[in-house]
């Protein structure tokens, strides 16, 4: 691969103030010069409209970094599938995203821009195009989930299963994209949180953002015997990744949904890590899972549970899931996921390298881009 970053990143730094704009330009040039491309997209795009262009940005920014984006390409090409992407849509795409940096660049562009993102995105399609084709012949590219249990743990969590009608092949820790039929082509990722199962069933924790398209309709308009539309299974968090006979999880909120799966998948192996799961939430009433996590406790010996309650004003110790881990003294020496809001994770992440956790001991959801500490 030969890509210039230094280019790409001289150029970037000329379009990132006017992202939006660059955003702008490319989705009104590419559905102007290619209405058919249009069909694939959410009928309204306000919310969420630059995850294409922003992921492509930060994609082509991280590729020095190339191990880290390959795999997560390859994902995001065979999740791809299900918009109906084929091979021949991607020069238009690469075409469009030029022409918008160029036309934003206030006339500072110049000519070998073009050539080192033309360069990085050949690179992208390649193995977003050879990923998507490996698994076409025999792996659909969505599934129909029929939905068999729907609770409401609180007001604002709802407990999900679905029971896809084919087989749905995936890794404890990772999650799928979710499509309800009140929100026709607008897809969220939820986590999966239970480890794969004979009865092939997955298991949801959704919380419902105020006026949240897909988990407000997931949580009070969705009912069992309903169906709902499933992308492949996705992501890194992975129990591989630990090299360490103990693991700490600290999830915020549903973030336990993954941890969860993770534990159960511990309870396979030959040999079970100890596992300090610490759990935060804002209000007592929002520890959501308990009843469940009791019952895993009784099944895993070597696990511990500690819930941390970071809002409650009477009668509570306030910590976040971060502060219940260091008050708790354990010891920092095995690997520790980490799992929630995109902040709760960053803010977590750094405690943990200023109390002297090694990064590669850390280990949360790639997202490319995102800063490296947590992949070294
Ligand atoms: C890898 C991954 C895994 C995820 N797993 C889960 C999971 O297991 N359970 C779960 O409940 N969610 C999970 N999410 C979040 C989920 O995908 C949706 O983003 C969330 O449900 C909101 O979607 P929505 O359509 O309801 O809201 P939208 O219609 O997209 O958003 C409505 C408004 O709320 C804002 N908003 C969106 N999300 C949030 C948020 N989290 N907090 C505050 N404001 C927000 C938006 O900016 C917008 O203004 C996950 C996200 C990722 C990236
Ligand atoms: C080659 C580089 C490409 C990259 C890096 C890329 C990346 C992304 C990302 C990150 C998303 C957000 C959803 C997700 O995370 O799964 C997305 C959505 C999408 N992409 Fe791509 N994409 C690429 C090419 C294409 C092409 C060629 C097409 C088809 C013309 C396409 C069509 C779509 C559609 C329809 C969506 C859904 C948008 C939405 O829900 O608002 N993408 N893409």
């Amino acid at each position: 691969m030969s890509i210039d970053i230094g280019l790409i990143r001289k150029s970037w730094a000329l379009v990132e103030p006017v992202a939006d704009r660059v955003t702008v330009h490319f989705y009104a040039k590419l559905f102007a010069d290619h209405p058919h491309i249009r069909e694939m997209f959410p009928p309204a795009m306000d919310v969420q409209r630059d995850r294409l262009l922003q992921a492509l940005t930060r994609v082509v920014l991280s590729l020095e970094d190339a191990d880290g984006v390959v795999d997560y390409l390859g994902q995001l090409a065979r999740d791809h599938r299900k918009y109906g992407v084929l091979p021949e849509h991607y020069p238009a795409v690469g075409r469009c995203l030029v022409i918008a940096m160029r036309a934003n660049a206030g006339g500072a562009w110049r000519a070998e821009y073009d050539a080192a993102w033309i360069d990085a995105y050949q690179f992208i399609a390649d193995v977003m195009i050879r990923a998507a084709e490996q698994e076409s012949a025999y792996v659909p590219p969505l599934w129909n989930g029929v939905v068999v249990g729907h609770e409401m743990r609180t007001r604002e969590i709802a407990v999900i299963t679905v029971e896809p009608t084919q087989p749905y092949a995936f890794k404890a820790g990772q999650y799928a994209t979710v499509q309800t039929s009140h929100w026709p082509k607008v897809w969220r990722p939820y986590s999966v949180a239970n480890a794969p199962r004979r009865d092939n069933r997955l298991t949801f924790h959704v919380r419902v953002v105020p006026g949240g398209w897909v988990s407000t309709a997931l949580a009070h308009h969705t009912r069992v015997g309903d169906t709902l539309l499933l992308g492949p299974p996705r992501g890194s968090l992975l129990l591989e990744r630990a090299g360490t006979p103990h693991l700490i999880f600290i999830a915020g909120g549903t973030g336990l949904a993954p941890l969860k799966a993770l534990i159960e998948e511990s309870m396979w192996l030959p040999e079970r890590p100890s596992i300090d799961l610490f759990h935060g939430v804002r209000h007592h009433g929002d520890a959501y899972d308990v009843r469940d996590l009791r019952d895993l406790r009784t099944h895993h010996r070597r696990l511990r549970v500690v819930q941390a309650v970071s809002d409650e004003i009477d009668g509570w110790r306030r910590e976040n899931a971060v502060d219940a881990l260091l008050n708790h003294r354990v010891s920092l020496d095995g690997d520790v996921f980490v799992c929630g809001s995109p902040d709760m994770v960053r803010v977590t992440a750094a405690r943990l390298l200023h109390t002297g956790v090694p990064a590669h001991h850390i280990h949360t959801e790639y997202t490319p881009g995102a800063p490296t500490l947590v992949y070294s």
